[in-house]
């Protein structure tokens, strides 16, 4: 077996811990650093899973004893700590979304492009094994030309208003995993019109946002996707996928923690509630995800999202916001 990739790990609250889980359960990874200004978090995180702890980012680009970085900071940090890793030479993997601001991303994006180390995205539906054998089986022809898809993506509850502050709002907070979806089988989307609305969170329409939106964007060949989100589901965390062609559908629908059904005098077929939310629902994805990073870091061709992905699903984000607030369809244009 090879050396285990040794991993520098910026933040350590939600999804860091994921990050941090995935690496100690890979025999291909080794937690080397673990960073966060919170050092209270990146010692609780070295001290379960590996490494050394920092508060300082600067200590990371520093070692000789990092292979990979991942980025689970907050996303007001991914600009500059991508550029600090492609300065350092060093392969990495970013959560979504690169930044909130398009120029941001613009500005660092040659140098992203022109990286001879890897830049990966977080998009980790892509490693969902049933999303991903559903694209696969797409792909493949099975169901013939692919003419629609529909994904629906409902939160189980709303997130704090501290967080609906910063997200940068529904489109770019949440749909962007959406926007990635349809891009992973129709990458280049040429049109978006969105609708928003304020259907049953008081703080969220205090904060400027929707809680419920419906989005349909078009792909270069008239292909056509529709979105619906909503911050909140009474059944829990609503996770479905269809894909229409003209031979026939593939759907994904929702995926509880056990597959036993129960039958009773007055139920049939019930299952237990779906997972509470994306850190159950998507664990899989995630080790996938880091498993793929690897691949690409030991130079395999990428089978990950990279910065161009990043990129283009800001852009549907800041399309969608503009149709919501506008009433008007925006044409985009990804491949500029
Ligand atoms: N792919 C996914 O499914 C998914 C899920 C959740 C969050 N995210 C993304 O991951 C990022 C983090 O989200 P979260 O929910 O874990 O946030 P969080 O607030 O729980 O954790 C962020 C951590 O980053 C730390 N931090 C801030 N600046 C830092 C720096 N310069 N270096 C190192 N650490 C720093 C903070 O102290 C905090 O502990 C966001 O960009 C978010 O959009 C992705």
């Amino acid at each position: 077996m090879t050396t285990p990739l040794r991993f520098g790990l910026f933040g350590t609250g939600r999804i860091g811990q994921v990050h941090a889980a995935s690496i100690a359960s890979s025999p291909r990874a080794s937690l080397q650093w673990v960073c966060d200004p919170f050092v209270d978090g990146a010692n609780a995180t070295a001290a379960k899973y590996g490494g050394r702890a920092t508060a300082e980012p600067a200590d990371l680009f520093a070692a000789e004893d990092i292979d990979a970085l991942i980025i689970a900071s907050s996303t007001p940090t991914h600009v500059e700590l991508i550029d600090q890793a492609l300065d350092a030479g060093i392969p990495v993997l970013c959560e979504k979304p690169i930044d909130l601001d398009i120029t941001r991303v613009d500005a660092l994006r040659a140098k992203a492009d022109a990286a001879t180390v890897p830049v990966v995205l977080g998009f980790n539906r892509r490693f969902d094994p049933h999303f991903a054998e559903l694209q696969r089986r797409v792909a493949s022809g099975e169901i013939g030309a692919l003419e629609q898809l529909a994904i629906v993506s409902r939160d189980p509850a709303e997130p704090p208003a501290a967080y609906v502050a910063v997200s940068g709002g529904i489109f770019r907070d949440m749909t962007i995993h959406d926007f990635d979806m349809a891009r992973f089988f129709l990458p280049n989307i040429v049109s978006v019109t969105a609708r928003g609305a304020n259907q049953f969170s008081p703080a969220i329409a205090a904060a400027g946002d929707f809680d419920a939106v419906v989005v349909t964007l078009e792909a270069e060949g008239g292909e056509l996707v529709t979105i619906t989100n909503s911050r909140h589901s009474a059944f829990g965390y609503d996770q479905r996928f269809e894909a229409f062609g003209s031979e026939g559908m593939l759907q994904v629908g929702n995926i509880g923690p056990s597959v036993i059904r129960s039958y009773s005098t007055s139920l049939v077929e019930a299952q237990g509630a779906y997972h509470s939310f994306f850190l159950e629902r998507y664990a899989d994805a995630y080790r996938f995800e880091l498993e793929a990073f690897i691949d690409t870091v030991a130079g395999e061709p990428s089978r990950s999202p990279g910065f161009e992905d990043g990129r283009a699903a800001l852009i549907l984000a800041d399309a969608a916001e503009l149709s919501a607030r506008t009433g008007r369809t925006v044409d985009v244009d990804l491949r500029a």
